[in-house]
């Protein structure tokens, strides 16, 4: 059904999987004592923070934030915003902000700035990264894989909120973004 939008899978299910597996164990032995919190950005590191947390057999917290620079459409507007703030108290905390893609870098560096501004030590974790995309310098601890600078979806990202339960990574039709 949702599949015939979809030009060409990127990654796929099991490439996702072993990685999450491979990454959640970094993350386990580097945070075994910290209590970490792994802080979510609404809505895209949903099925990302959800698979990873799987894998990390440690004490953890989990919270999430919503922030918006996209005002649908494929195109970054420039502008970060704060929709909704986590309600964990993050000073002094070990943070793990899980995000599903870094583009631009802004939201990224919005976020970190923010966090660590309020006294938190803050790590990244993305499942994807676009280099090429990069207008802002910040680049993530962790990432799951590098892609090219395609518009994708499927595993947590969208096009106009759809596609995000699409359980690989692909590459969307031209003819479904000029509907
Ligand atoms: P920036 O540009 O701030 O972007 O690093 C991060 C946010 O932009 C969205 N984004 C995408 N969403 N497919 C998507 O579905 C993409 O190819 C894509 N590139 C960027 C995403 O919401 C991310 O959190
Ligand atoms: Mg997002």
């Amino acid at each position: 059904m949702l599949e015939k939008d979809i030009k060409k899978i990127l990654i796929s299910e099991e490439e996702i999987r072993d990685r999450t597996v491979e990454l959640g164990k970094i993350l386990a032995d580097e945070y075994e004592d910290k209590n970490p919190l792994l802080l979510g950005i609404l809505r895209g590191s949903v099925p990302f923070l959800a698979e990873l947390v799987k894998r990390m057999d440690i004490p953890l917290e989990m919270d999430f934030m919503t922030v918006s620079s996209y005002h649908g459409g494929t195109e970054s507007s420039g502008e970060v915003k704060l929709l909704l703030d986590v309600a964990t108290p993050v000073t002094g905390r070990e943070i793990i902000i899980v995000e599903d893609i870094i583009d631009t870098g802004r939201t990224l560096k919005y976020l970190k700035e923010l966090l660590e501004h309020r006294g938190a030590i803050v790590k990244i974790v993305t499942l994807l990264d676009k280099p090429e995309g990069r207008v802002v310098e910040i680049d993530a601890d962790y990432t799951g894989f590098t892609i090219p600078n395609e518009f994708v979806v499927g595993f947590g990202l969208d096009f106009d909120n759809h596609y995000r339960n699409l359980p690989y990574v692909g590459v969307l039709k031209e003819e479904v973004y000029n509907k």
